[in-house]
Formats: structure tokens, sequence, C-alpha cells
């Protein structure tokens, strides 16, 4: 898949809409905290760390410092540099500017499939890793998006996932530079508090499975997602995502 390009307005959109509310992240939390093990003092590498929600959240939850790595200048404007907690860094994953062995982990959120070069990525990884150190990929994968709730009510988006990088080849691609796959779990996230509120703040600009529907596909998924929530008013809005654990 080519490179999103954001601009300030598409970044802030982003923020708006994209942007997971903390308490909907517990499952996350948890999963993180049993796969990698972090502590405070420790160091974690955020590679396309967009506006830096999850770098603020790691360095919250774990007390660790985060290199927030982000190529697209507006969005890498909205990371909040917290002293000694979050620092954002110009860099792309292919040619990361961290030294060998900086980090005690690795956080890929939703960028495998934006990668010019999946292998490239992997490689610099295993550099700037301490040895065993875990990689952290949270995503949609082709053939496990079903319970994506943008899948859900606009079906058409699976045919965009589809050409994403799979399990297998993320898998290989870092099992070429001597990480071994070590879990893959599906996680459940809390998008909004109702599907009505998940649909209020939904934009199209913020996202690139949205972005590549026809205007009729879109049109139809927004009715589904409308209607569902008019029927189910009360209901959670719950997406589902996989963590593939590397180390
Ligand atoms: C969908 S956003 C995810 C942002 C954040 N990780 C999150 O979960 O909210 C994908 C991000 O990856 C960045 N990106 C695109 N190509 C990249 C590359 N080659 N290396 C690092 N980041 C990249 C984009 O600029 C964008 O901010």
């Amino acid at each position: 898949m080519a490179a999103t390009s954001y601009d300030a307005e598409s970044a802030a959109a982003y923020r708006a809409s994209r942007e997971l509310p903390r308490e909907g992240l517990t499952a996350w939390r948890e999963a993180v905290a049993e796969e990698a093990g972090l502590a405070p003092g420790m160091t974690v590498v955020d590679v396309g760390a967009g506006t830096g929600a999850f770098a603020a959240a790691f360095h919250d939850w774990f007390g660790v410092r985060v290199l927030a790595v982000e190529p697209a200048p507006a969005m890498r404007a909205l990371i909040a540099p917290v002293s000694g907690g979050v620092e954002p860094v110009d860099g792309r994953a292919e040619a990361l500017p961290l030294p060998d062995a900086c980090a005690d982990a690795a956080w890929l959120g939703s960028v495998v499939h934006h990668l010019a070069d999946l292998d490239k990525a992997a490689r610099e990884l295993r550099r700037v890793l301490v040895p065993g150190a875990p990689v952290l990929v949270r995503n949609t994968f082709p053939g496990r998006s079903q319970d994506d709730l943008r899948v859900r009510f606009f079906p058409e988006t699976a045919e965009g996932v589809d050409g994403y990088p799979t399990v297998e080849r993320v898998t290989a691609a870092f099992e070429s530079v001597g990480f071994r796959r070590t879990a893959l779990r599906s996680l459940p996230q809390q998008s909004a508090s109702t599907l009505g509120v998940f649909a209020d703040r939904l934009s199209r600009d913020a996202d690139s499975k949205l972005r590549a529907l026809s205007d009729e596909a879109y049109a139809r998924g927004l009715a589904r997602l409308r209607a569902a929530a008019a029927e189910h008013p009360a209901e959670p809005a719950v997406s589902w995502m996989d963590l593939l654990v590397l180390r």
C-alpha cells in the first residue's frame, strides 16, 4: 500500500477521529504488560507514532521513555513531547535515526501496511533493539479482519485489508533477521461508548480504509452503522485487532 501523506488538516482529523479513549484500551494495556514486561526506565521505540497517542499511553502506563518515530511533519507536530517521557523523532522505519541496541521494545501500531520496505524495517529494528527485546505489532491482517468495526459496517474495506502484509509475511520478514513469533492475539478495543458516538466521530479523511471506498459504498456503510446505532442505542462500539509479538 502506498504511504499516506498527512497535512495539518488530515493530521487534526486523525487525532479527532482515530485516537482511542484510554479507557477503551484496557485489554491492550494488559496484553502489552504480559507480552513485553515493560518497566520504568526502559526505552520503547514507537515506529509510525502518528499523533503520539500510544507513545503517551505507554509512558503513562509503564513509566517508559518513548522514542516516537514519525515521518509526516504534520503528524509529528501533534506529538506532545514529555521531558524524559516522549521524544518525537523525524524518521522512517526503513532508516531509523537511532543508535544500535538503544531500545527495549518496539511498537508498530497500524503501520506495517504503510511501510515502503518491510524487510528493511525488520533489519533496522533488529539493529536498534537489544537482543531478546519484543516487537509488538498492532494491526489488521488479511483474513483476520471480520471483527474490525469498519469491516462490519463497510464490508468492502476487507478488500483493502487483503492487500496488507499477512501475519505470515510479517513473521517471515522478522524471522529472516533472527526474531521468532511468540504470540498472536486478537484483542478488543472500545472505540466509542456507543455505535452512535462512533458514527458521529467517523472521519473518512482520517482513515485509509474508508478513503479507498467509493462514495456509494461509504454512504451504504454509514447508513448501516446509523441503523444499527438506532436499533441498539446502548451497544458499545467494540472493534478487534491483532497483536503480533516477535522477539
Ligand atoms: C495509521 S497511522 C498510525 C499512527 C499510530 N501508530 C496509531 O496507532 O495511532 C500510520 C502512521 O505511520 C506513518 N508512516 C508511514 N510510513 C512510514 C514509514 N515508512 N516509517 C514510519 N512511519 C510511517 C504515517 O505517517 C502515519 O503517521
